[in-house]
């Protein structure tokens, strides 16, 4: 994202969302209409990019979440304690305005997430995501993301190969 300044902030619903655009009518529909009332409830929690001009420029959600040991790969969960599941944050959405797409953000947003999630102090086994599609799925892949044997759309990265990757 160098030479293209957004920063990251914890969502106000004073931003404008009113034109907020990224091609998926579910999701902006989402992000107009319930996203406020989520957070109201602590069902979620909202991180939003502004650009320079404080457009809102993309935005994720994360919220506290679990994944049944049975639905990861046979090689990793034999490293885990036998509970019925483990801990996980969850980013339930993730989206870049058209007009700041191709430039990095969605990466930065994620690498945000991820250490967010690296230094809370309240434990999790990975960053679980629900792609919405093969599209998404494969932008998740491309970052290191595997799929649970639940299915192809819900994917994850154990926090110890984020921190790896955060130590490089
Ligand atoms: C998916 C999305 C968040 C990507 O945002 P973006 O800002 O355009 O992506 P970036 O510019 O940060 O791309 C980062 C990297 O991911 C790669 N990438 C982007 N989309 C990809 C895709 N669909 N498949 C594979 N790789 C992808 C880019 O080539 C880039 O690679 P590089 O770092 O090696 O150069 C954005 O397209 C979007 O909002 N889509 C609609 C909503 C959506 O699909 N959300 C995702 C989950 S529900």
């Amino acid at each position: 994202m160098s030479g293209n300044p957004f920063r990251v902030v914890t969502f106000n619903p004073t931003f404008d969302r009113s034109t907020f655009n990224c091609g998926t009518q579910a999701l902006d529909d989402y992000f107009k209409n319930q996203l406020s009332q989520d957070i109201r409830r602590r069902i979620t929690a909202c991180f939003i990019a502004l650009s320079n001009d404080r457009r809102v420029a993309g935005f994720y959600t994360l919220a506290s979440s679990s994944v049944f040991l049975g639905d990861l790969p046979e090689n990793l969960k034999k490293k885990l304690p036998r509970y019925p599941s483990v801990p996980v944050v969850r980013m339930g959405r993730l989206a870049v305005d058209q007009a700041f797409k191709g430039q990095g953000l969605g990466g930065a947003l994620l690498a945000d997430a991820l250490s967010r999630v690296l230094h809370s102090e309240i434990a999790a086994y990975a960053l679980v995501v629900d792609a919405k599609d093969n599209t998404s799925a494969d932008f998740y892949r491309h970052h290191g993301f595997m799929t649970t044997t639940r299915d192809d759309l819900t994917l994850f990265l154990p926090m110890t190969t984020a921190q790896v990757l955060a130590d490089k």
